[in-house]
């Protein structure tokens, strides 16, 4: 695993643009995307690239990691929304060429199969990940297989916590959530995991030096031949790089 750690968030998402502009250089390049706080700061970056260099994504295919169960595409909290207003609007990326679970798929384990082709179908150049405080990456959470593959999963209680932060009230969070499963994820051909924040410290020491185990999933990626990981300061504390 390479390890770049920033110094401070604005650092960490410079560091992440260029690995992204990178793969951007291809222009037809197939990218995991990811939702929460963390990725914000490279999709601006992104938006301000497009908007200033022309750099162009009417090539590009966008998968993304996962989607509330129950939410539709409009609704204001699901993850389908938050990658249009964060980035897909302000692109030129086709909204068709862009991929994400149906939080209202009736017939769930239909939408995993339909999920899992499209993964088939689309290798990714990069996968993007953030880091729960637990471990988790997407919505897997610890015990989750390594083989795992698109899921229907009930969320813990300290990610309803976590996420409750965007919603009016925790009872308005969704308690279940179609994810890309562990293979998924470790499929792709590179993967990007940022990290930023104290409390995210003790994962990044599990992801970067702890034992590979389904109890912190993240830990996973110390297999894969080419992931990076970003962290700021905080977020590296104690890997003592
Ligand atoms: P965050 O979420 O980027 O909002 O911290 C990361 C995660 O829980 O995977």
């Amino acid at each position: 695993m390479k390890i770049i750690i920033a110094k401070d968030y604005e650092e960490l998402s410079e560091k992440a643009f260029e690995i992204m502009r990178g793969v951007l250089e291809n222009p037809n390049a197939v990218l995991g995307l990811a939702t929460g706080s963390t990725p914000l700061g490279l999709y601006r970056k992104m938006v301000a690239d497009h908007l200033e260099n022309g750099t162009s994504y009417k090539g590009v295919r966008a998968v993304n990691l996962d989607e509330y169960a129950g939410l539709a595409p409009t609704n204001d909290q699901s993850y389908r929304y938050f990658m249009r207003s964060n980035l897909f609007d302000k692109i030129d990326i086709d909204l068709n060429n862009t991929y994400i679970e149906n939080g209202l798929a009736e017939d769930e384990a239909a939408e995993c199969a339909r999920y899992n082709a499209i993964l088939a179908a689309l290798p990714r150049d990069i996968q993007l990940l953030g880091i729960g405080a637990n471990g988790h990456i997407a919505f897997n959470e610890p015990g989750t297989p390594f083989n795992s593959e698109t899921h229907v999963v009930a969320l813990t209680e300290n990610t309803i916590e976590m996420n409750a932060r965007f919603f009016k009230t925790k009872d308005e969070v969704p308690r279940r959530a179609f994810t890309m499963g562990i293979k998924n994820i470790t499929d792709a051909r590179k993967v990007l995991i940022l990290a930023c924040g104290a409390n995210k410290a003790k994962a990044v020491y599990g992801l970067v030096k702890g034992e590979v185990t389904e109890d912190l999933p993240a830990s996973i990626l110390q297999k894969h031949d080419d992931c990076i990981l970003i962290a700021d300061s905080d977020a590296a504390a104690l890997i003592g790089e």
